[in-house]
């Protein structure tokens, strides 16, 4: 065993978000461009890639890892690449965030691979909204991802939906209504400083609270639950009629960095120590220059040092990273 990856505000880091592709087969406003150079697949980490830097950051205390993009299942036989994590000791959970487009086709296929959980993205029912929001017409195949999901046996299954001042307000109730009767965990997540499009601006956050206001005159009674555990995004509710729980992640309005365990290595293999982080350090080149474990360790345990206490959207100071969400992975 290796030393746990500790920061300098006590922070002890356990979760490990892998971005697997940047593509993506649409394309949300709040996320991506609608013209995109992607990256080349020569700059992509392979599997085994991936699964050295895994295993060597298992050693370091990480338990709990999410493939996300772009879109995940974009890239061809994930399963395989589940089916290898899922060899190492002490990983305790492998889950996925996807857009569900692809999971018909490749549901059952990590199930036997060993996914723990699935979080999908849905921001909408209505065919002409979901248009707009991802510039595709796919809702149809989307909603059949959530429900192959459930056919091959995943749990616990959340739907995360991004909320946009002036845009989604009419799509709470209905996303709400759908989630407790098909017994998913709703979350509405405050829109974030990423899009592709650069057109983020405080005013376009549609607050978790407000969100609350709604889901309590229009749906149900909701009263505070406690968390899945420490480090979450969600905070979680419960209906008070017992029919499920609603979650919001609410990075603006209420920021949780205080207890973040989080670390994202893009699909090019930079390691990243926040969302909004500006720097990167560069575990690709380290792997393809034949560095050693302990060198990788050491690069690791760099990129921690430099974490900052928070991601300060707030402050005239923050710094609005380059890249997008589609290049980070979410
Ligand atoms: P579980 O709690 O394991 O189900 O997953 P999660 O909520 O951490 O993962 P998911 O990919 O579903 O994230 C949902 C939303 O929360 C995405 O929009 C993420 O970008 C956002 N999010 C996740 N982690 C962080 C974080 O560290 N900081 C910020 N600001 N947002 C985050
Ligand atoms: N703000 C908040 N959430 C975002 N996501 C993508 N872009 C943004 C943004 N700008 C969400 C997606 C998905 C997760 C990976 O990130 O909806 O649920
Ligand atoms: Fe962690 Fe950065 Fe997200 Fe804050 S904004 S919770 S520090 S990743």
């Amino acid at each position: 065993m290796r030393l746990p990856i500790v920061d300098n505000f006590d922070r002890t880091h356990r979760n490990l978000r892998i971005s697997v592709t940047d593509r993506c087969n649409i394309r949300c406003v709040y996320c991506m461009p609608e013209e995109v150079t992607f990256l080349p697949s020569s700059e992509i980490l392979s599997f085994e890639e991936i699964e050295r830097v895994v295993r060597l950051m298992v050693q370091m205390g990480i338990n709990r890892v999410r493939l996300t993009g772009g879109e995940p299942l974009v890239r061809r036989e994930l399963w395989r690449l589940v089916e290898s994590l899922k060899s190492i000791d002490g990983l305790d959970d492998i889950a996925m965030t996807t857009n569900g487009i692809l999971l018909e086709k490749h549901a059952a296929d990590l199930k036997r691979a060993g996914l723990d959980r699935l979080n999908i993205s849905l921001d909408t029912l209505d065919r002409e909204q979901f248009k707009s929001l991802t510039r595709r017409d796919e809702l149809d195949r989307a909603l059949a991802g959530i429900a192959a999901a459930k056919d091959a046996g995943f749990e616990n299954t959340r739907i995360n939906a991004v909320s946009m001042a002036g845009i989604t307000e009419q799509e709470i109730v209905p996303l709400a209504r759908f989630c407790r009767q098909h017994d998913l965990e709703l979350r509405f997540i405050e829109f974030m400083p990423l899009d592709g499009d650069q057109n983020w601006q405080t005013g376009k956050v549609l607050k978790g609270e407000d969100i609350r206001a709604t889901i309590e005159s229009e749906v149900a009674s909701i009263r505070p639950a406690t968390r899945n555990y420490q480090a979450q995004p969600a905070i979680n509710w419960d209906y008070v009629d017992g029919q499920g729980s609603i979650g919001f992640i609410d990075p603006v309005s209420s920021p949780f960095c205080s207890s973040c365990d989080r670390l994202r290595l893009t699909a090019e293999g930079k390691l990243r120590n926040c969302l909004f982080s500006t720097i990167e350090w560069d575990v690709r080149n380290a792997i393809r220059s034949g560095k050693t474990d302990d060198e990788i360790d050491s690069l690791v345990r760099e990129c921690v040092a430099a974490k900052k206490a928070g991601h300060g959207i707030d402050s005239s100071e923050f710094e609005r990273p380059d890249r997008a969400m589609y290049q980070i992975g979410g």
